[in-house]
């Protein structure tokens, strides 16, 4: 059965990116293959993404997309999918709107066996868990305090602490997500 797992990397007082979008914070960190959350390891068992509209021009603005898998990118805009991958592979952006339970039953069909990672940000990652559909949060803390920024996650949850570790200069962990009637 599929994950649905928000795999993120947050600054010490719980921000994924800075108020302006900048993620300079955590990529001057550099991350250790084989460390906690590693990301090969991770990505390697992810069958399909999805993502909000910020996000997905933050990424198409740094180094575009790579993403091999199917994408769901979240917007009320009309945004363009990206041609090809910068890799020149096949990119499979889809976008959608509104409830992310349809979301989730597309993505769930396109991945097969495989788990589904809720990209970013935090507001999209908590409209997954208010459908019940989120099970896992895999955490990454930067050595840095940002004051202000994007939110982690703006929910409240019960998580129940399934794993951590360090990488490089990050804390690591991994949390199921408590919910009535699943673990
Ligand atoms: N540290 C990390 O590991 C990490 C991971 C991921 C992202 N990030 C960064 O964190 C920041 C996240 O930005 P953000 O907080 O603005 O979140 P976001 O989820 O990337 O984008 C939010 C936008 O997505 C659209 N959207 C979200 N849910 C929707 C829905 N159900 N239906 C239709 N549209 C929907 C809306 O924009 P429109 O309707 O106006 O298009 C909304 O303003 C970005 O800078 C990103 O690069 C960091």
């Amino acid at each position: 059965m599929s994950r649905l797992i928000y795999y993120v990397a947050s600054s010490l007082d719980g921000f994924i990116a800075d108020e302006h979008d900048s993620l300079d914070w955590l990529l001057s960190h550099a991350q250790e293959p084989g460390g906690g959350n590693d990301y090969d390891s991770f990505i390697a068992n992810i069958g399909a993404i999805a993502m909000g509209s910020t996000t997905y021009e933050w990424v198409l603005a740094n180094g575009g997309w790579s993403y091999e898998m199917p994408a769901w990118v979240l917007t009320t805009r009309d945004l363009a999918a990206p041609a090809s991958t910068a890799a020149d592979g096949t990119a499979d952006v889809r976008f959608a709107r509104g409830d992310v339970s349809a979301v989730y039953e597309a993505m769930r069909q396109a991945a097969g066996e495989k788990d589904l990672w809720v990209v970013g940000g935090g507001e999209l990652a908590g409209q997954f868990a208010d459908a019940g559909l989120l099970d896992e949060v895999h955490l990454s803390i930067a050595p840095v305090t940002l004051g202000r920024g994007r939110p982690l996650l703006p929910r409240r949850l019960d998580l129940e602490l399934i794993e951590q570790g360090t990488n490089g200069a990050f804390v690591t962990a991994r949390h199921r997500v408590r919910r009535a009637g699943k673990g």
